[in-house]
Formats: structure tokens, sequence, C-alpha cells
């Protein structure tokens, strides 16, 4: 493939689709979308205006990255830790995927992506869980980019449960000691079957992982930004994309 000029000389970004080289777009993208809260305080708006707004940034990113031949799209959208927020602030959050789904389904659908769901279903209300339901089901048998929400999702809780699992199966002997590798593990994590993620993205300026996909993430390249979720644009994905393009992976060789 024809690399551009920019590339080659490595120059730092030319945020736009056709400024990336095509022969090195990460298969799987992870975003923690932050700042949504201090977006709308900035404006004089309450905090569940930055939560409406972001949902937008979501369908602009997810056509973005679809139409880069990204493969695989992680939104962490909802923390195991985020049950912690005001009431009247947790039941906005849960009325989100439903008002995304009613919205976006049929433009999803469309583009073939088949849309999936990482975390406990425990807790969630019910028109929350039926709404996500319906998006999986009628997306199912998408080929395009995966879009998989990390909703009511913890990396800790996701990783002690992989572990009772695999004591239940040393139990009752389906698994042996000496079976127990990394494999196992990963494939009973709630990201089985997905690759890690190439690329991690955290908005908002804040430089932690926030308890998300600590096991997955451990050769993932990381790329942050102090702009905050509602107003990241597509501009800021491909200067994410085009770092991404000009770092070298070296897992720990040469
Ligand atoms: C991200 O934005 C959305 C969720 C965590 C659900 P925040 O709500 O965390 O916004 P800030 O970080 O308080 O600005
Ligand atoms: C991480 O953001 C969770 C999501 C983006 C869903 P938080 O806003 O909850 O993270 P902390 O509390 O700043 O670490
Ligand atoms: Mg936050």
């Amino acid at each position: 493939m024809i690399k551009r000029l920019w590339a080659k000389l490595g120059l730092s970004s030319s945020p736009t689709a056709a400024s990336l080289s095509t022969d090195n777009i990460p298969v799987h993208v992870a975003i923690i979308m932050d700042g949504n809260g201090r977006w709308a305080r900035k404006r004089g708006l309450p905090r569940v205006a930055g939560h409406h707004s972001g949902m937008k940034t979501v369908k602009r990113i997810t056509i973005a990255a679809d139409r880069l031949g990204i493969k695989y799209l992680t939104m962490y959208a909802f923390s195991t830790e985020n049950w912690k927020r005001p009431k009247a602030e947790v039941e906005f959050l849960m009325k989100l995927p439903q008002q995304f789904i009613e919205i976006e389904l049929d433009e999803l659908i469309a583009n073939n992506v088949q849309v999936r769901m990482m975390g406990s279903r425990d807790n969630l209300p019910p028109h929350t869980l039926s709404a996500l339901e319906e998006a999986i089901t009628k997306t199912a048998g998408n080929t395009g980019l995966i879009l998989n929400f990390a909703l009511n999702y913890g990396s800790r809780m996701e990783m002690v449960n992989a572990i009772r699992d695999m004591a239940s199966d040393v139990k009752t002997g389906v698994l042996s000691i000496d079976d127990i590798d990394e494999e196992a593990m990963s494939s009973r994590l709630l990201s089985s079957g997905l690759p890690d993620p190439d690329l991690l993205i955290r908005t908002s300026g804040e430089l932690r992982l926030s308890n998300f996909m600590l096991w997955q993430l451990a050769y993932s390249e990381l790329w942050f930004t102090d702009v905050y979720w509602p107003e990241f644009s597509e501009k800021h994905f491909y200067e994410a994309i085009g770092q991404y393009q000009r770092r070298a992976r070296r897992y720990g060789g040469l």
C-alpha cells in the first residue's frame, strides 16, 4: 500500500483519515470515554447534559472507526465503581443505552455493525438490559465492526470471576493445575474471543486506567488527550491512530 509522505517522514499529526497508513490500522481500539461531567460544568449545564452529548460522540467515532477498517471498538460506558454516583445520574446513565439504540440501531445495522456487551448483567435495570439484548440479537449476524460496550464492567471483578471459574474447574476435574495458563485465563474473561486492544485512548486528561481491561492492556499502546469526550472528534481520533502508527511495539523484544 502507498503510504503518504507525512507518514514516511514520521511527521506529527495530519489528522485526516487519508493521512493514515492503510496497512497499520489497529485491529482493536479501546476507549475510556471520560470528561462528560466536566464538559457540561464548563458550559454551566447539568452533568447529565454531558452524558447526552457524549452519546453523539459514540456514534461519530463508531462510524470513523468503521470507515478506517478497525475491527473491534470497545467503549467504556459504565464501570462497576460508577454505581457510587448520585442515584439520579446513575438512572440517567442507565437510560442512555436504550436511547442510543432507539436512535442508532437502524444505521448500525445498515453499516453491518455488530453490537456486543462486556460487563455484568447483574443489577442492570430491565429496560437497559432489554435494549442491549435487542441490539445484540438484531446485529448478531453482522460481519462488520464489532462495537463492544463495556457496561457495568470492572477488570478486577472480571479477573476474580475467571479465577473462581478455573478453581471450580480444577475441583471438578475439568481443568488440571498444569493447564492454568494465559490462554485459560483469557478465555474466561468477559473479553473472550476478542483480541487484546492495540490502542487505548482516554479522554479528559486523567492518566489512569480506572479498572479497565487490566489484563488485556498488558501490551497496548496508550494515548491520552485533555479533550473531554463530548468534544472528541474524528480529528482527535485520527491523531491517536496516527501516533499509534508511528510507535514501535517491541513486546519485550528488540
Ligand atoms: C464519563 O464521564 C462517563 C462515565 C464515567 C459514565 P464522567 O461522568 O466521568 O465525567 P467527569 O470525568 O466527571 O468529567
Ligand atoms: C472511568 O471513568 C469509567 C468510564 C469512563 C465509564 P471515571 O470517571 O469513572 O473514572 P475515575 O473515577 O475518574 O477514575
Ligand atoms: Mg470521569
